[in-house]
């Protein structure tokens, strides 16, 4: 079997790690492993390349990708089709795992599908944002990371009392990385773009918050309202100036944690085996806390809002 990887949109901490995993088996097998370097512009720009363990143990611990990715959306182009499958010819490639988020799961395999091209979704991204899925591949490593840097915050707050820290997170227009951040780190409220909030209640949260706790955490998704100009508003209202932690990209290439090292592990031998089975479409995704292989695209499943209970508890409006 011939197998080619190809990475689309954002890339994610584990993605190495699942190339490292896959390679050793299939090599194992007598299969042969190929990646296309820069996405699907690259791969139809016929940029190809053998993968080898050898060359992939150093990487494999590592956040971003060995194999360049795109954004651009080149499938959509006329003679896109035809122009993929004859390179996947001339390659010899049997079929292609995809590492991707939500617009590049949703769009890709049912092209691929149409074209006669067996393929694997993987689901991959920080955000945390595919419908299908429990677990993105990445999401645990980026939360990793904004503890990190969290905890950092914590402790120079614990010592210097009476600030507030304003912690923005990536996660474009998806709450679910803020969410789960602010969950794991204790915030004192979390603010999301999927849910409004009033500014009196948010001034009245932090106020009273510094006067309880001696410091105050809160955690905003960059897609949030307001996010570009909170630091300043919080300081019109309080008076306190804030200390504002933009993780930004950083945290989108942090190191791969213990759960995205056992995730991309499980998700390359669910795609391989399941290629080896001769199955045409599918997209690996954690269900009731378990890998499975979803036999289908996720092209009809929609996404649900981040945890309301949660989102409610946080910000102490239970
Ligand atoms: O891949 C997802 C993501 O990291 C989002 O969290 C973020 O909003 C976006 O990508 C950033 O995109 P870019 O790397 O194109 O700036």
């Amino acid at each position: 079997m011939r197998t080619l990887f190809v990475v689309s949109g954002g890339d994610a901490p584990g993605i190495n790690a699942v190339l490292g995993n896959y390679v050793r088996l299939a090599i194992h097998y007598g299969d042969t492993v190929l990646g296309a370097n820069g996405g699907f512009p690259g791969l139809l720009d016929n940029q190809i390349v053998p993968l080898t363990f050898d060359t992939l143990v150093p990487w494999m611990g590592r956040g971003g990708s060995i194999l360049a990715s795109s954004r651009d959306p080149v499938l959509n182009q006329a003679e896109a089709g035809e122009r993929l499958k004859s390179i996947l010819r001339d390659h010899a490639v049997d079929n292609i795992i995809l590492f991707g988020g939500n617009g590049t799961l949703r769009y890709i395999p049912p092209l691929l599908r149409d074209w006669n091209i067996p393929s694997i979704g993987l689901p991959t991204t920080i955000d945390n944002d595919v419908s299908g899925t429990e677990m993105t591949l990445g999401f645990d490593s980026a939360c990793n990371f904004a503890y990190h840097a969290i905890d950092g915050a914590s402790a120079t707050a614990h010592a210097l009392r009476g600030r507030i820290f304003l912690v923005e997170t990536l996660g474009g227009n998806c709450g679910n990385l803020a969410l789960a951040v602010a969950h794991g780190a204790g915030a004192h409220a979390v603010i999301l773009p999927e849910y409004a909030y009033e500014d009196t209640w948010l001034s009245e949260r932090i106020t009273t918050a510094l006067k309880h706790d001696g410091y105050v955490l809160v955690v905003i998704c960059e897609g949030a309202r307001g996010a570009r100009t909170l630091a300043d508003d919080i300081l019109k209202w309080t008076g306190t100036r804030v200390r504002d932690v933009r993780l930004g990209h950083a945290q989108r290439g942090g190191d791969t944690s213990h759960c995205d090292r056992v995730l991309a592990a499980g998700m390359a031998h669910a795609a391989y085996t399941t290629l080896k089975s001769g199955v045409q479409m599918g997209t690996a995704c954690v269900i009731n806390g378990a890998l499975a292989i979803h036999k289908g695209s996720l092209e009809h499943l929609s996404l649900a809002a981040p945890d309301r209970v949660l989102y409610n508890h946080i910000n102490g409006l239970e």
